[in-house]
């Protein structure tokens, strides 16, 4: 097996910077228009706009065409009534209209389609109001992030989106505030502080959830090891309802609430108090029956778990799946999908809620595909695991022992005394981007990947790429092609229908409809719509930027419409494959927004060739420099900038000219672009450990010219 190129060894420090998290290594003209689609209303102009309510949430299908809630319903399956876009029009379909979102780095945003306006978020948490026929901007709002907060995110300026509620659109921002704006003019209506201590990296990219009258938000940050909570607040004061810590801040208390008690005895005593992790920062659903907030907790900080509780334990509540209700915060139940997680494994991933016949009986289900690579249908009522297989190859675990719910260790992926290669990457099998279920196929579409990840707790080196003994390291392991994967399960009978390959792993959320389609936008920058049953490709539409971002669909007057945020980002991946598409393009972020027998997809302006790497500077150096400039430039920027000093996303460091190489230390430490995203590292960085960066950027240059 030849060697991949940005694999990672990791040890406990470098969990507090990831930035890492990235860096793995990665990629016939039917008839026509038969009928309106089935309830779409005719277009409002409303007066008071966004007035969603939990009445109009729990009959969204009566009003297909709208998106109303983040998941389109409260158990957010993803899935559009909408059938005028079916399987035998779909290769009509073409651009109705694009708006630009001034970004050029990552867009994740769902965006909310209320009564013929779309609200949606671009990088930065700024927020954007548009006429959903034409794309004319309505109102945008910018929170004013500032953007020296760019080095506390792991992942990229990015957003998830915008709850909208009563006239009211939510955005939960990078630097932490939650706020509420006038959905009529995007004027604030109140802006809440949510973090418990703005030293620390905390940050929000999730979208916010509205459960009766509260607005829930989490945030992210467990890669620096923050501690993790969730947090209510009433919808029209904004005033802090209730708040959930997912991990216990010290052995003996206090402890904020009850379950925190209980949590704590599945720590040792003499773990890392710091901070624990297990962030909430994205997957929410509600079932109103059941009156259950569901929310999946995050990844341990640091990672190694023999350093974060050196004892043992299972350390409630990473990486679970809580259910909690609304009114007063309290746990009902909860089930920890990776206990003593030590890899990265966060169950933040998509949650769906469905009822499924198995075994005779309809079940109410909860489904997921966390990270960790087995897909899990629980009984959402009590949280019982009714099955648990593999989606994507994993080795960490041979299997989930239904008796007693936890997975059976297989000692491939236990770290702590050599290297490990362990499946799935730290990336997950599956991470953010949105599954899709589809009542009609039965079938959950799953954005994955087959990747792995070289994890060392006794590694001397912070990190590393480019690991020579992969070979060795995988022993006669079967270890798949890192590649990343549209894959259509089957939860009940917990197997794989088709799966659809792509080069990089690092692609679009999926959206199924009635028209009998799962649309998904790629890395390489093409948005497909596949047979819901078969897989085949029905529609192959070059768009020229890629997408991570999932599709939505809303219909107004009649017409049915597919919208995308196109923008490709968040961690700096080093993408094994499918990223020329990424560097032949200017990454310029838009809402695209298609109908049938719309217009050609504009590619947006080519890149112009890169040409040679230009002169470096002659930088007196010594070996011993140069891989202190490695460490912290792996530690501080390639998070960013790419573990080989270049993304698709940002200036590529190698091609600096002597110029802007005697900008440096301005640019690093004296902040001079830190309005364009480029923190100032004064306060982490000294002037020579700044030029022992600056060398091994050189020394990058030099050696990718060579090559
Ligand atoms: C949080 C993300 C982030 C991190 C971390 C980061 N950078 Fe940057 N950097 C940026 C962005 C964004 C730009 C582009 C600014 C612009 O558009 O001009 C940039 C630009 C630069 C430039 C200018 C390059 C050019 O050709 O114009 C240099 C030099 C640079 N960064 C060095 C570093 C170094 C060294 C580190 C680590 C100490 C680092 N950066 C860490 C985001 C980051």
């Amino acid at each position: 097996m030849h060697k991949q190129p940005g694999l990672a060894t990791a040890n406990t420090t470098v969990f507090r910077l990831l930035r890492l998290l990235g860096i793995l290594a990665l990629v016939a003209l039917a008839a026509c228009d038969s009928k309106p689609p089935p309830g779409v209303a005719d277009s409002r102009s409303p007066a008071k706009p966004a007035q969603v309510d939990a009445a109009r949430v729990a009959n969204a299908d009566s009003e297909p065409g709208n998106w109303l809630v983040h998941g389109r319903t409260y158990d957010e399956q993803r899935y559009s009534p909408l059938n005028q876009i079916n399987r035998d029009n779909v290769s009509r379909l073409g651009l109705a209209w694009e708006a630009p979102m001034d970004s050029r780095r990552g867009l994740e945003a769902t965006p909310i389609v209320v009564d013929g306006i779309i609200y949606t978020t671009s990088t930065w948490s700024r927020v954007r109001a548009l006429d959903a026929r034409t794309g004319e901007l309505l109102w945008e709002h910018d929170p004013g992030v500032d953007r020296a907060w760019g080095k506390k995110l792991c992942c990229d300026v990015v957003n998830r989106g915008v709850a909208v509620w009563q006239g009211k659109v939510f955005v939960g921002t990078l630097d932490g505030y939650l706020v509420a704006l006038n959905a009529a003019d995007g004027k604030p209506l109140w802006r809440v502080d949510t973090l418990v201590d703005r030293d620390r990296f905390y940050s929000i990219t999730g979208a916010p959830r509205v459960v009766k009258d509260k607005v829930i938000i989490g945030n992210g940050g467990a890669e620096f090891e923050v501690r993790g909570y969730i947090s209510a607040y009433n919808v029209d004061s904004g005033e802090l309802d209730w708040r959930f810590f997912t991990v216990p801040g010290s052995a003996s208390g206090p402890f904020e609430h009850p379950e925190l008690e209980q949590a704590a005895t599945t720590w040792s005593p003499d773990s890392n108090w710091q901070g624990g992790g297990g962030t909430a920062w994205d997957s929410m659903a509600y079932d109103p029956e059941l009156d259950l907030l569901y929310v999946g907790t995050g990844n341990g900080g640091p990672w190694s778990h023999y350093a974060r509780s050196p004892g043992g334990g299972d350390n409630l509540y990473l990486a679970s799946i809580l259910a909690l209700r609304p009114d007063s915060g309290r746990l009902a139940w909860h089930y920890q999908t990776t206990p003593g997680d030590s890899w990265d494994y966060t169950a933040t991933q998509h949650m769906i809620l469905a009822d499924l016949e198995i075994e005779g009986r309809l079940r109410k289900v909860l489904l997921q595909a966390p990270k960790n690579g087995f897909f899990y249908v629980l009984d959402r009522g009590n949280g019982e695991l009714i099955s648990a297989e593999k989606y994507v190859f994993a080795n960490w675990a041979s299997h989930v022992d239904l008796d007693s719910g936890r997975p059976v260790l297989t000692g491939l992926a236990d770290y702590s005394e050599q290297a490990k290669y362990v499946f799935p990457s730290a990336a997950g099998g599956h991470n953010w981007q949105p599954m899709s279920y589809s009542p009609a196929t039965g079938l959950v579409y799953i954005p994955a990947r087959e990747a792995g990840w070289v994890h060392n707790e006794a590694g001397d080196k912070w990190f590393e790429f480019g690991v020579d003994n992969l070979e060795e390291l995988a022993g006669d392991q079967d270890i798949p092609p890192t590649r990343g994967y549209l894959k259509a399960w089957d939860p009940v009978a917990q197997k794989l229908v088709w799966q659809k390959e792509t080069a990089n792993i690092w692609n679009g959320g999926a959206l199924a409809t009635a028209g009998g389609l799962v649309f998904h936008g790629t890395a390489t920058g093409h948005l497909y719509a596949l047979h819901d049953q078969s897989g085949e490709v029905l529609l192959e539409l070059p768009i020229g930027t890629g997408m991570i971002a999932p599709p939505i669909s809303y219909a107004i007057d009649g017409r049915q419409y597919i919208a995308v945020m196109a923008g490709w980002g968040g961690p700096a991946f080093n993408t094994l494959g499918g990223d020329e598409a990424l560097l032949d393009f200017d990454n310029a972020g838009r809402l695209l927004v298609f109908e049938l027998d719309g217009a050609p997809v504009p590619l947006p302006p080519p890149v112009p060739p890169r040409g040679p790497i230009p002169p470096q500077p002659e930088l007196a150096t010594d070996a011993a420099t140069l891989e202190r400039g490695r460490l912290l430039y792996v530690y501080n920027c390639g998070g960013c900038h790419g573990m080989y000093g270049s993304t698709p996303m940002l200036p590529d460091l190698r091609r600096m000219t002597l110029e802007k190489h005697a900008l440096f230390q301005d640019i690093v430490l004296g902040g001079l672009l830190e309005n364009a995203g480029m923190s100032s590292f004064a306060d982490t960085l000294s002037e020579a450990e700044t030029e022992a960066i600056q060398a091994y950027i050189v020394s990058l240059a030099n050696a990718s010219r060579d090559e």
